[in-house]
């Protein structure tokens, strides 16, 4: 068989394949979680869970499993269906000929055409919600060629903020050197003219800002690393000294604030203060197709997935509620042309 129909092949197995639970899934079907764990067991097996994600204390699980077929409360039949249902998926992969994960693609990982394709997507999820404080003044796209530019904010040299939770480790590494990668303060120094000079500093004050004269400035802000309930917020904030590095410098010098984030997050306060917003989202290794975007080499064309709220009171906030009154509806995103020679 080609690879193709060997894959095409596996994934409609897998797809008539067999059900798994999630990390301690089972245990949380009662509630409060744990509160019966034979229940849980008998439940979701009955309910036609072949495999049990059991991270901890599989001991208890083989205990109550077997107990609960040794009652006849679980039919060995059933038991029969799973263990079917998994080997054949294991079969059709080959797992019993190769124990062992193919390596062949491993040299792929972080390559060049695969670092084009992330930095592609990049420009592509980029929402620029705001472009100048009169639409018929735009400051998007910035121009190459300045004197002087500023890049603020903790956000705009941190690699593990670009790439969240889930990168490296589980709650993510809030720091550069966790894998290779460019930041977006590394890649506006790439794009911008010879001649343009950068300034980066993290947290201006506001004397810094105006008596540097900067032709513009870059603040990005965003949110610490998380993942699952570590990111868990009934504020929705930025990272301090996000909101006053904001006000700070865009109160100052004309300023585009990119937002670091995986969701929405609060920033209605401060938008008047901007010359022009974009949320970034979770831009990854890639902070190339930030800036290919900001300096016009392409135009934004990213659309929100979903709602901006204004105050976190207004959460939950879906289309059609009484009280639907979003900063950004779903579905918004300003456009631009990509500039020639800028
Ligand atoms: C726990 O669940 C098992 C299996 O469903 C049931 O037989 C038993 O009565 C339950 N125990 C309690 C204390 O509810
Ligand atoms: C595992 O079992 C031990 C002893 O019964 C208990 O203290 C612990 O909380 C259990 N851990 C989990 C993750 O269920
Ligand atoms: C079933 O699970 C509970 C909770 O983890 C444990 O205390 C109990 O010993 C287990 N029962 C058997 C028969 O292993
Ligand atoms: C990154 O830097 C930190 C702080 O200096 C250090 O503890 C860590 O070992 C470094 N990690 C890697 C992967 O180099
Ligand atoms: C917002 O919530 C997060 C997560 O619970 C917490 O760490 C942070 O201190 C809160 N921020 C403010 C400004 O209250």
């Amino acid at each position: 068989m080609t690879d193709v129909s060997k894959y095409i092949a596996l994934l409609a197995c897998i797809f008539q394949g067999f059900v798994i639970s999630d990390w301690e899934g089972v245990n949380r079907i009662t509630s409060p979680p744990n509160a019966n764990y034979t229940y849980s067991v008998e439940a979701s097996v009955m309910a036609g869970v072949d495999m049990i994600m059991v991270p901890e204390n599989y001991t208890d699980f083989i205990g109550n499993l077997t107990y609960l077929v040794n009652k006849n409360a679980i039919p060995m039949s059933r038991i029969d269906d799973a263990v079917k249902r998994i080997l054949r998926v294991k079969f059709v992969m080959g797992l019993f000929e190769e124990p062992l994960a193919d390596l062949s693609l491993a040299q792929h990982l972080g390559s060049q055409e695969h670092r084009e394709l992330a930095r592609e997507a990049v420009r592509k999820s980029l929402v620029l919600l705001k472009n100048g404080k009169k639409p018929e003044q735009p400051l998007l796209p910035l121009p190459k060629k300045a004197r002087k530019i500023l890049v603020a904010g903790a956000h705009g040299d941190n690699l593990g903020y670009q790439c969240g939770g889930w990168t490296i480790t589980w709650q993510g590494v809030p720091r550069n050197n966790l894998t290779i990668g460019t930041t977006i303060l590394k890649a506006i120094k790439n794009t911008v003219d010879p001649t343009t000079q950068v300034v980066y500093n993290e947290e201006p004050d506001t004397n810094f800002v105006k008596s540097n004269n900067f032709d513009y400035a870059i603040v990005v802000v965003g949110e610490p690393t998380y993942a699952e309930m570590y990111g868990d917020s009934s504020n929705l904030t930025i990272l301090d000294p996000g909101p006053s590095n904001i006000q700070n410098i865009c109160g100052s010098v004309k300023c585009v604030v990119v937002v670091i984030s995986g969701r929405p997050v609060v920033i209605e306060p401060y938008v008047e203060k901007m010359d022009a917003l974009v949320a970034a989202w979770l831009p990854g290794t890639e902070g190339q197709g930030v800036a290919d975007v900001l300096f016009g080499d392409y135009g934004f064309t990213g659309k929100l997935a979903r709602n901006w709220f204004k105050r976190v009171d207004q959460l939950p906030m879906n289309v059609g509620d009484p009280h639907y009154d979003p900063l950004f509806p779903i579905g918004f995103g300003l456009t631009t042309q990509a500039v020639k020679g800028n």
